[in-house]
């Protein structure tokens, strides 16, 4: 086997950066192609498999290189407490496009409009991995394989197709966009084809975004309150589409 930060450099340049145990383990499970992995501890790391996910202990096993202290604090920007790290191949994104375009859908679509918050993406990837929705796509600029936002995702990229697009590009489907001026979504049944959109932490809904949108729906909130947080607005209409008992992609 080839020395392991030989393998690190050949892929860092292209590669996903898994920071941390629990990215890696997720990554694993969810069929992420990873090169390399190193750990400060091997044997702590795989403790901490016996002891959390058996089902990856032996993927870790084969793939884990221990190194000393000082090379891993050089491979990753931030260290983990865990003393883990390691490189993924990033899916196609014509295979993402490909899962995104497809159609029946069992489980919707989630759009963030110009988000702006890189935790706030990565918290939402990894609400839609949770909700088993079946992408997260991004208007704007910022990257949503960021590594910061891929960290927020805790390695979860790897379980929903996570994609940016223009506005004009966005999949086919029912568009529910949310917004404190819309109707009460608690009298709304959600389909699992929906696309379900969400504004920017700043300024809302895009004009784009309101003119395509079939349903405009608010969460509910007292009147002095002026918004919620984006990724907590996420969460709860993902729980009010999981939460109807015709809900067919829902865990
Ligand atoms: C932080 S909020 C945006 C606040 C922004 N200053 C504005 O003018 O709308 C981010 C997004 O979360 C969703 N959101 C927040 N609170 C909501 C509510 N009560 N009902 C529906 N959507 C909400 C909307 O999609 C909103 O665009």
């Amino acid at each position: 086997m080839t020395d392991p930060l030989i393998r690190w450099r050949a892929h860092a340049a292209d590669a996903v950066l898994l920071d941390g145990f629990h990215a890696l383990k997720h990554a694993l499970r969810f069929g992420a192609e990873v090169p390399v992995a190193v750990a400060t501890d091997r044997e702590a790391a795989l403790a901490l498999a016996e002891h959390l996910a058996g089902d990856v202990r032996d993927a870790l096993d084969a793939l884990l290189t221990e190194v000393p202290g000082p090379v891993y604090d050089s491979l990753v920007p931030r260290p983990h407490p865990t003393g883990v790290a390691a490189l993924a191949v990033r899916p196609s994104r014509a295979a993402n496009l490909r899962t995104l375009a497809r159609t029946p859908r069992t489980a919707p679509v989630v759009v963030l409009d110009d988000p702006r918050n890189l935790g706030n993406a990565g918290a939402v990837i990894r609400l839609a991995a949770g909700f088993g929705a079946t992408g997260v796509v991004t208007t704007g600029t910022l990257d949503p394989w960021h590594p910061t936002v891929v960290r927020g995702g805790a390695g979860l990229h790897f379980a929903t197709a996570v994609e940016r697009l223009e506005a004009g590009e966005l999949p086919a489907g029912p568009m529910f966009a949310l917004d404190p001026e819309g109707e009460d979504i608690r009298g709304v049944t959600l389909p699992d084809d929906a696309v379900l959109a969400f504004g920017s932490e700043r300024t809302g809904l895009s004009a784009e975004l309101r003119a395509r949108a079939d349903h405009l729906l608010r969460l509910p909130m007292r009147p002095q309150v002026s918004s919620y947080n984006l990724a907590t607005s996420v969460a709860m209409t993902l729980y009010h589409w999981s939460a109807d008992p015709g809900a067919h992609g829902a865990p």
